[in-house]
């Protein structure tokens, strides 16, 4: 009964949407992929901690900092059912998998993990690929999946590339050019099969499917609450598991190092708001942490929404996207509708993505524009045949859209190509 009378007095999705910060100047946002925008209570909730901030700094370092991350971690973690203290809370999931590229390089430096290899699908993010470039100690190989057509050729040609020299994996949940929801249980079964570390890059998971980090199992999950979420930027996560967390280390030094000792690592520091090791990786000093303070409101809107509600929302909206704009630009499709979620890409003729998104946003039209094996292969001049750099007009289809934005889009799309 409790249950019925929650559904029944929810707010309706139209009602809810009143309750984001959407523009006020006819821009139409159908880029939640990179960021969405903000429900007005969470904002409230930051203000609020702000104003304790700026009227008691003191208190708010030595005592409410700690307090606020810790109700945060809590909330975070119940939600995602995972335990509180292998969860670190950080402002955004590069800097989430930069902390397991960091802990992986410096332990093969230090002879303590003897293998050098990391195998990158070639669908992931430019900017982690090249962390991992920039890990000195490893090795990257690139594992070209971007035009497999099943899963099961994506997991053999993982397969077919680890050796006995392979020390980690890396690969999207959601791989960002395309869209395509990746096999990743298969991959972290296949890496953990083979003693090899599984790093996953969950950056547009968190609001889009249903998430079950335990039992998946990767090595180092790092994800984006700013996205599809709605969580404020600023405020990402990485869950971590037993082995990975023994190789974490501060990459940006400050008093949680001091006091972090083989047995206290998982010590509760109320300073730090988490464990002594939550604290030597987490905490940077004097820096705004205010949007992971604001999780529990940002889960609590989220609950408002509801997760099925939204996910059902997104379904029709993408469905509606693509029978709107196939006429003009063949979308990607892929073998089984379970690959495919709210961020569909459309093939682009040969052009400039940077001038494509440009021209859309000059027409008050956010949109992002991505391209296959962008960057993965090192600096920009290296990239392989452009054949291989296949361009995208990749759209977001959130709760809070409307079949109008997808029309404006449509009729933008008509014009850019007859321009
Ligand atoms: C797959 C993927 N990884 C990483 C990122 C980086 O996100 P952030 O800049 O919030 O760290 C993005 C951003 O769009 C992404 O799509």
């Amino acid at each position: 009964v409790a249950i019925l009378i929650r559904v029944k007095s929810r707010p309706s999705l139209s009602a809810l949407r009143k309750q984001i910060f959407l523009p006020t100047d006819g821009t139409v946002l159908l880029n939640a992929g990179t960021m969405s925008p903000t429900p007005k209570a969470v904002m409230a909730a930051a203000e609020g901690i702000r104003a304790e901030q700026a009227s008691n700094p003191h208190r708010f370092f030595f005592e409410r900092h700690g307090q606020h991350i810790t109700k945060a971690r809590a909330t975070l973690a119940k939600y995602l059912r995972v335990e509180k203290n292998d969860l670190f809370l950080v402002p955004n999931v590069t800097i989430a998998l930069n902390f397991a590229i960091f802990a992986i390089d410096a332990a093969v430096r230090e002879g303590k993990l003897k293998r050098n290899t990391v195998l990158v699908s070639s669908l992931e993010y430019g900017s982690i690929a090249l962390a991992w470039r920039n890990a000195s100690a490893l090795k990257v190989e690139v594992v070209p999946v971007h035009h497999c057509q099943t899963w099961d050729e994506i997991v053999a040609a993982f397969r077919k590339q680890m050796n006995k020299k392979t020390i980690a994996i890396c690969m999207s949940h959601i791989a960002q050019p395309n869209g395509r929801v990746l096999p990743v249980k298969a991959l972290v079964d296949l890496a953990r099969e083979r003693g090899v570390l599984s790093v996953i890059d969950g950056a547009h998971v968190p609001g889009m499917l249903p998430l079950d980090l335990e039992s998946l199992g990767a090595d180092a999950y790092g994800a984006n609450v700013h996205k599809w979420m709605m969580g404020l930027a600023n405020s990402g996560f990485l869950h971590v598991s037993k082995a990975m967390k023994n190789l974490l280390r501060p990459m940006f030094v400050s008093w949680g190092l001091k006091d972090l000792r083989a047995d206290n690592r998982d010590t509760f520091a109320p300073f730090y708001g988490g464990t002594q090791l939550q604290g030597a990786i987490e905490f940077w000093g004097c820096v705004d942490r205010v949007p992971q303070m604001v999780l529990p409101q940002t889960i609590e809107f989220l609950n408002l929404v509801g997760e099925e509600r939204m996910r059902a929302r997104m379904k029709e909206l993408s469905l509606y996207l693509r029978k709107e704009i196939s006429p003009l630009l063949e979308p990607l499709g892929f073998s089984d509708p379970e690959q495919a979620v709210a961020l569909t890409a459309f093939k682009l003729p040969e052009c400039d993505r940077g001038q494509v998104r440009a021209w859309f946003w000059k027409r008050k039209i956010a949109i992002g524009a991505t391209r296959l094996r962008e960057d993965v292969e090192g600096r920009h001049d290296e990239v392989v045949e452009s054949s291989e750099r296949e361009a995208f007009l990749r759209v977001s289809t959130a709760w809070f859209n409307t079949e109008s934005d997808i029309d404006h889009l449509r009729d933008a799309t008509a014009r850019w190509l007859r321009r």
